[in-house]
């Protein structure tokens, strides 16, 4: 008999293919969570997360969906739970970043970064807690820029996590007499794709940072797992840094 915390537990982790999403995948899966992910243009990287969770004697799906698409977030909800039986976990992860000054700035981008950042959440969120009892989970991959932006062109990125961190709040009042907590994680710079360690703006980055470097995805992936498990049973409601310092 497995002892494993998450065990029987069942995980989607929107945009799951890459960088902080996949880490989280693979450590909800070594928690004991079956897990299904998404992803839009990185099929192959998906499949190599499954493949990874298999072969660590895991369960995992990964789904096509495109966070902007609402039909296809309200498929991907209805295919984990056809697959898994529910849902306990909802990891809203998914997210991208655009940057310009105000005068410069796209409506094109703009709608982009509400579609996936905020509108696909909202989605995600909605359709996932239909399948959701006492004991689940949702859990925002928000920003550290929701409070503090420092360079500028990143008004937009910064509105939508800004939104996303209001929406933990009064939705942890809505899901709270269910039993289920909601937490936001505001990471601040991890080295991925969208912010790699040695990119354009690392060395200010680290500058701002108490701890003077990038963290890791699986730094971000155990607040994850620590949120997910029986542990954090009490806790909801919560913007959660961490960010090594760069708020401090
Ligand atoms: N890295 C940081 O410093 C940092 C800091 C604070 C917050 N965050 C937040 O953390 C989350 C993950 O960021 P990351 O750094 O891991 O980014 P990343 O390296 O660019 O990876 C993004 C992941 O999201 C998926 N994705 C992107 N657009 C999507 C869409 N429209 N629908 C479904 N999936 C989509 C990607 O899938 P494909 O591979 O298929 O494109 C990929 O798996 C985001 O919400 C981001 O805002 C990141």
């Amino acid at each position: 008999m497995s002892t494993k915390k998450l065990t029987d537990k069942v995980a989607l982790v929107t945009g799951g293919s890459r960088g902080l999403g996949a880490a989280i995948a693979k450590r909800l899966a070594d928690d004991g969570a079956t897990v299904a992910l998404t992803y839009t243009s990185s099929p192959q990287k998906a499949d190599e997360v499954v493949l990874a969770i298999k072969a660590a004697g895991g369960q995992a799906l990964a789904l096509r969906a495109d966070s902007a698409n609402v039909e296809a977030v309200k498929n991907a909800v209805a295919e984990t739970v056809k697959a898994f039986g529910r849902i306990d976990i909802l990891v809203n992860n998914a997210g991208v970043g655009a940057f310009a000054l105000i005068d410069e700035f796209s409506l094109d981008d703009f709608d982009r970064l509400i579609a996936v950042n905020v509108k696909g959440v909202f989605v995600a969120t909605q359709e996932a807690v239909r399948h959701m009892g006492e004991g689940g989970r949702i859990i925002m991959i928000g920003s550290v820029n929701s409070d503090i932006m420092p360079i500028a062109g990143g008004s937009v990125y910064a509105l939508t996590k800004g939104a996303i961190a209001s929406f933990t709040r009064g939705l942890a009042r809505d899901l709270g007499p269910r039993g289920i907590t909601v937490n936001n994680i505001q990471p601040g710079p991890i080295d991925t794709d969208m912010n790699p360690a040695d990119g354009t703006f690392a060395d200010r980055m680290k500058s701002i940072t108490a701890l003077q470097r990038y963290g890791r995805s699986e730094e971000v992936a155990d607040m994850v797992s620590y949120l997910a498990s029986a542990e954090a049973s009490f806790v909801t409601g919560a913007n959660l840094k961490i960010d090594g310092g760069f708020a401090a």
